[in-house]
C-alpha cells in the first residue's frame, strides 16, 4: 500500500493554504535546481498535503522563470503522489465564463526554452502524454467542486503558451481555431514533468477573462486577472480543502498508469 499524499501547486493567486492545519514551510533541495519556495507541510482532515506557490511567496517568479523540475523533484521528495496544479487562465471559449473552473484533460504546449525533462544525458526515456491528466485525480475534484456547488466544465484542453506578454488576436483566434479552451503560461512543462516523475496529476483552471478573442470583452490586463482572482481565492480553497477531507488514505492506482509512467518509457540500454 502507498499512503496517499496530496500535493498542491498555488498558482497566481493563491499562494497559501489557510485551511492548512500544523502548517510548516519547511525547505526541499533538489539537485535539479531552486524550487520556487519552502513548502508547506500540513493536513486537511486526515490527508497530508504538501503545498507549493509556483510563482513563489509574493510573486516573485514569471512563468518562464519558474524551475520547474526542482518544483516537481522537491514535490515527489516530499511523498506527493497526487498533484493538483491551482492556475489562472484565459478563455477561449464563449461558455466558458470568468469565474468558471475548467479540470481540463488535454495540453497544447506552445512553450519555447523551457527544460522540459528530467532525462537525457546517458538516459533516455519518453513517457506518453496522450493521456496527461490522472481521471480518479480528475473525478474526485469533480465531486468536491459539484459538493462546494462550484460551476465547474470537465474536460477541456489548455495552451501553455511562454508568456510574458499576453497574446496577439490573431494568436487568440488561432488557439479557438484549435478549439481549444482556455490559455495559461505555467502548466507546461510541469505536466510532462509529473509524468516522468510518475504522479498522477490534473488541473483547475480558475478562468480569468476572455483573453484578447471575444468582442465585447477588453482584452486582458493583470489588474483584471487580479480582481477575478480575489473574487475566486475563497472557491478555489474551498474546493481544494474539500477534496482533501475526502481523499482516500491510499493512493489509488492510476487506471492510465500515470504513476506507473517510467514501466515502458527507457529505451537506454541497462547496461551502456
Ligand atoms: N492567465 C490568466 N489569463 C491569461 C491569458 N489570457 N493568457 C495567458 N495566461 C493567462
Amino acid at each position: 500500500m502507498t499512503k496517499a499524499v496530496l500535493g498542491i501547486i498555488g498558482g497566481s493567486g493563491l499562494y497559501d493554504l489557510p485551511g492548512l492545519e500544523d502548517a510548516e514551510w519547511r525547505t526541499v533541495e533538489s539537485p535539479w535546481g531552486t524550487p520556487s519556495d519552502q513548502l508547506s507541510f500540513g493536513r486537511i482532515g486526515a490527508t497530508p498535503i504538501v503545498f507549493l506557490p509556483r510563482h513563489g511567496r509574493g510573486h516573485r517568479l514569471a512563468p518562464s522563470g519558474i524551475d520547474y523540475r526542482a518544483n516537481i523533484d522537491a514535490l515527489k521528495r516530499a511523498g506527493v503522489t497526487d498533484l493538483v496544479s491551482v492556475s489562472a487562465v484565459g478563455s477561449l471559449k464563449q461558455e466558458l465564463f470568468p469565474g468558471d473552473f475548467v479540470i481540463v484533460d488535454q495540453f497544447i504546449d506552445r512553450t519555447v526554452g523551457r527544460v522540459s525533462t528530467f532525462f537525457g544525458n546517458g538516459c533516455v526515456a519518453h513517457v506518453s502524454m496522450a493521456h496527461p491528466v490522472a481521471p480518479r485525480l480528475v473525478e474526485r475534484i469533480r465531486l468536491a467542486a459539484a459538493a462546494e456547488d462550484i460551476p465547474h466544465h470537465i474536460g477541456g484542453t489548455y495552451v501553455a503558451m511562454e508568456g510574458p506578454q499576453f497574446s496577439s488576436v490573431a494568436e487568440s483566434h488561432l488557439y479557438r481555431s484549435w478549439n481549444a479552451d482556455v490559455i495559461g503560461m505555467t502548466n507546461m512543462p510541469e505536466a510532462k514533468l509529473a509524468r516522468e516523475a510518475e504522479l498522477s496529476y490534473a488541473t483547475i483552471a480558475m478562468v480569468t477573462d476572455y483573453d484578447c478573442w471575444h468582442p465585447n470583452h477588453a482584452a486582458v490586463t493583470v489588474d483584471e486577472v487580479i480582481r477575478v482572482l480575489g473574487e475566486n481565492r475563497d472557491k478555489a480553497q474551498r474546493l481544494v480543502a474539500r477534496l482533501a477531507r475526502d481523499f482516500p488514505a491510499e493512493h489509488e492506482p492510476c487506471p492510465i498508469g500515470s504513476d506507473r509512467a517510467l514501466d515502458h518509457a527507457l529505451i537506454t540500454a541497462p547496461d551502456a
